[in-house]
């Protein structure tokens, strides 16, 4: 087929045009080369396949998604293009939701204008329109909780209560039919971002796909970013000789997903030829604390710095959330590929040697000037 993947010359989305080319599509790139991400330049990253057509491009511009939608006749689009970043989603607000919100409003106008020869739209969705994750009391089985109070964060107690018991509760895994609550405006925009594409394609009797990504790790996801996923910044740190800052206790539990499972669950959504419009969980449906992250990647790096636990917390953090992979697995024949530790792995010996700036203490000055990291001096 001949595909767009907007986002092309990001993490996940570089990922995804390899195994879309290695499967015998035509693919085209569209991305602005954000500069956070790929530093001050107007060339496309290195490892961007060459055999890629490249388009740089904003997601918000109607008229040249439209003229590159035509000029390559495509026939499916991998919407990946989004700004991603909770805690610089707290005070950029309009930012994001200009590039997530508008920027798929734009690309479904465009796809529209285009005559419908566009079928198919998969869009890189989020575990983070979950907010909290599901979680089980011990007497009141599985809960819908809101996210924790102001009350109980200044007090520490981190792990979720339930609502009418006050027990500390027991995450359990979280399924697509769950609430939507996200709670950051990240989250919010990549729930629109889903609900956008998801409305469009029913009204318009095209097919859709969104992929909710839990949280993904591996090769490419921009070391010097401060604003990236937990590990590359944990990697930063490690590399520049520096302890990991951990929120919270570092107990709170994410589902890793190394990015080729990401590109396995979209390829496999690609092959399926689905009707309608679904959803879908990309995870392990395994939980893995923050801790033990930081701690292994320590471990494989090969230094011994052990890592610092502030007992903060950041504002639009989630305690728990661990994908139910229920669904799938039965429609897709999807499972994770890769565990935990060959990933880290495989990760760590990528990005050995690669530039790592540590912008970690400055992205955490502008959290706390705004009053978005909770902590000691606050209260
Ligand atoms: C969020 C989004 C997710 C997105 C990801 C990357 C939510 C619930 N999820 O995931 O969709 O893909 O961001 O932008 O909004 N942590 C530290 N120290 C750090 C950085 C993070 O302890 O230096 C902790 C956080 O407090 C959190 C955990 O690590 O508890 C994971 O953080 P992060 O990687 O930002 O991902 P999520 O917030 O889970």
């Amino acid at each position: 087929m001949r595909i767009l993947v907007t986002g092309g010359a990001g993490f996940i989305g570089s990922h995804l045009v390899d195994g879309l080319l290695a499967e015998g599509h035509e693919v085209s790139v569209y991305d602005n080369l954000d500069e956070q991400v790929h530093g001050a330049t107007s060339q496309p990253p290195q490892y961007l396949s060459p055999e890629a057509a490249f388009v740089k491009g904003d997601v918000r511009d109607v008229d040249q998604l439209l003229a590159t939608i035509r000029k390559h006749r495509i026939e499916a689009i991998f919407h990946q293009a989004a700004a991603v970043g909770v805690g610089q989603s707290m005070y950029e607000p309009r930012r994001y939701v200009d590039v997530n919100c508008v920027g798929t409003a734009s690309l479904l106008e465009a796809l529209m204008q285009s005559g419908h020869r566009v079928e198919r739209v998969f869009v890189a969705s989020s575990m983070s329109i979950y907010g909290e994750g599901s979680y089980s009391c011990p007497s009141h089985g599985l809960l819908d909780v809101d996210v924790r109070s102001p009350e109980q964060l200044s007090r520490r107690e981190w792990e979720v209560r339930c609502p009418s018991c006050s027990a500390v509760t027991i995450p359990a895994p979280t399924s697509e039919d769950k609430r939507l609550r996200p709670t950051s405006i990240y989250a919010t925009t990549k729930r629109d971002q889903e609900e956008l594409v998801l409305e469009f394609a029913a009204a318009y009797g095209l097919r859709a796909v969104a992929l909710r990504y839990f949280n993904v790790y591996g090769p490419r996801q921009a070391l010097s970013n401060p604003y990236t996923g937990v590990m590359a910044i944990f990697l930063a740190r490690l590399f520049n000789g520096k302890s990991p800052v951990i929120f919270e206790d570092g107990l709170q539990g994410r589902d890793f997903v190394h990015v080729s499972d990401i590109v396995k669950a979209n390829l496999l959504a690609l092959g399926a030829n689905l009707e309608g419009q679904s959803v879908f969980n990309v995870g392990r449906g395994e939980a893995v604390t923050i801790m033990d992250v930081a701690t292994s990647l320590a471990e494989i790096v090969g230094v011994e710095i052990s890592p610092e636990t502030t007992n903060r917390y950041r504002a639009g953090d989630i305690r728990h959330c661990v994908a139910d992979i229920d669904n799938i697995r039965l429609a897709l024949g999807f499972s994770a590929s890769v565990d935990l530790r060959s990933g880290l792995r495989r990760y760590v010996e990528s990005v050995r040697g690669a530039e790592a700036f540590d912008r970690t203490e400055t992205a955490m000055k502008e959290l706390m000037t705004r009053g978005l990291i909770l902590g000691d001096e606050d209260d």
